[in-house]
């Protein structure tokens, strides 16, 4: 079911003014934004590769590690902070890059931007976000902790110039995704003939604002969207990257990279191997390879490879503070949210994504009280036990 534009403000209007009640659980979110998204825009986010059994996977791979609480710590001030590599944030999770979310909400990632700067927790925007990086760099404000995602276009002057501008936006680090060089076999997608980037130019504006991405262009992108899509679905393409490319990637930018996608103990130890300062463990929320691991299982398997002090950030499947504490405990640095905060801005714009940061940091704060924990490095394999 989708509702009207006037219909859907006037649900905002009275979510903000408290006449309607925010959704609490993930599930319920989902639901209300189903209720005010057109279909296509709902199952693109909510859909997975094939089956999407990846996707439930990575919820069920949570259910057998319980956390082990604590007693009597006296545990009156809790610091839940993490650093990694040099990205800050007061609680132990940012957001992920996820694409097109102005099929969410016609703020798109600017309201995500605002939400995120308000309650301090950093942002990874995507190469395939509906606004360049530049303004939401702006929109974020200099202070504001924040990463670029990179989904490495196949012409490399392409690629340097949005590395160049990433560095000079004032991104502090590059999440390089390497498990979608081509897009994963998505049924609820292919059903209804949907790619965004073909579509009014939504998802391409890191490339419709390039300059070298423009000289490529027959015509300019606003005199020919459809054109200026197809062209950038033919530069994401890029099945042809590999490890030896990477050396180009370290010498052309001066900000640390973190592999994301990364799902086997080899590809973090070549990874660690290869200089690349850190890897996120995900499967990019089950909608790339249908059957594949649970990112938690993974985490547990790539941790033990790379030893501690190796940054990892995990994601794909986090939905609660137990998920984010249980992540912590098996390894993560830290993790990120993708869908839960997708969903918050579908349902009430900048307001919904930040409903979705305060219930999730308040959770952490509580549930870290009744376990015990003062601060993230407090947890470790001795916070969890598998039923
Ligand atoms: C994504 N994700 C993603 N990842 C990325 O590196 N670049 C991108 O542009 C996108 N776009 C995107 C769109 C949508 C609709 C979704 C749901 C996801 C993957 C994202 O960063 C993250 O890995 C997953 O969303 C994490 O899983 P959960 O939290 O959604 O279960």
């Amino acid at each position: 079911m989708s509702v009207e534009p006037e219909e859907r403000r006037e649900r905002e209007r009275r979510y903000a003014s408290g006449e309607l009640k925010w959704p609490l659980a993930f599930e319920e979110w989902q639901t209300a934004a189903e209720e005010v998204l057109p279909a296509r825009a709902f199952d693109y986010v909510a859909g997975a590769a094939g089956t999407e059994t990846t996707m439930r996977a990575n919820r069920e791979a949570f259910y057998p590690w319980r956390l082990r609480p604590r007693m009597l710590t006296g545990n009156t001030e809790r610091d839940l902070s993490v650093n990694v590599l040099g990205l800050r944030s007061p609680m132990p999770y940012l957001l992920a890059p996820v694409g097109v979310l102005s099929l969410m909400h016609p703020d798109g990632e600017l309201a995500v931007c605002r939400a995120a700067a308000a309650a301090g927790i950093p942002y990874c925007v995507s190469s395939a976000a509906s606004h360049t990086m530049e303004d939401m760099a702006k929109e974020m404000g200099a202070e504001h902790p924040k990463w670029f995602q990179f989904y490495w276009p196949n012409d490399r002057e392409v690629a340097a110039s949005f590395l160049d501008r990433a560095a000079n936006a004032g991104y502090q680090g590059i999440e390089l995704t390497v498990d979608t060089l081509t897009l994963g076999w998505r049924d609820r997608d292919m059903k209804t003939f949907f790619l965004p980037f073909l579509e009014d130019g939504q998802g391409i504006a890191q490339y419709a604002s390039d300059p070298v991405f423009r000289s490529r262009l027959a015509k300019a992108p606003e005199e020919d969207w459809a054109h200026a899509g197809g062209t950038m679905v033919g530069m994401f393409q890029h099945v042809a990257l590999n490890w030896d490319d990477l050396t180009w990637l370290r010498e052309r930018t001066e900000l640390p990279v973190l592999l994301k996608g990364i799902l086997t103990s080899e590809d973090a130890v070549r990874a660690r191997d290869s200089g690349i300062h850190g890897i996120v463990v995900s499967n990019h929320g089950g909608r790339q390879v249908d059957g594949a691991v649970a990112a938690l299982d993974a985490l547990v398997e790539v941790r033990e490879a790379v030893g501690t002090g190796y940054p990892i950030v995990m994601d794909s499947g986090i939905r609660r503070a137990p998920d984010v504490l249980k992540a912590l405990a098996l390894g993560a640095d830290a993790v990120q949210i993708g869908r839960p905060y997708a969903w918050g801005l579908a349902v009430g714009g900048q307001a919904g994504v930040a409903q979705v940061l305060t219930s999730l940091s308040g959770e952490l704060d509580v549930t870290a009280t009744l376990i015990g924990i003062r601060s993230a490095a407090d947890l470790d394999r001795s916070s969890v036990t598998r039923a």
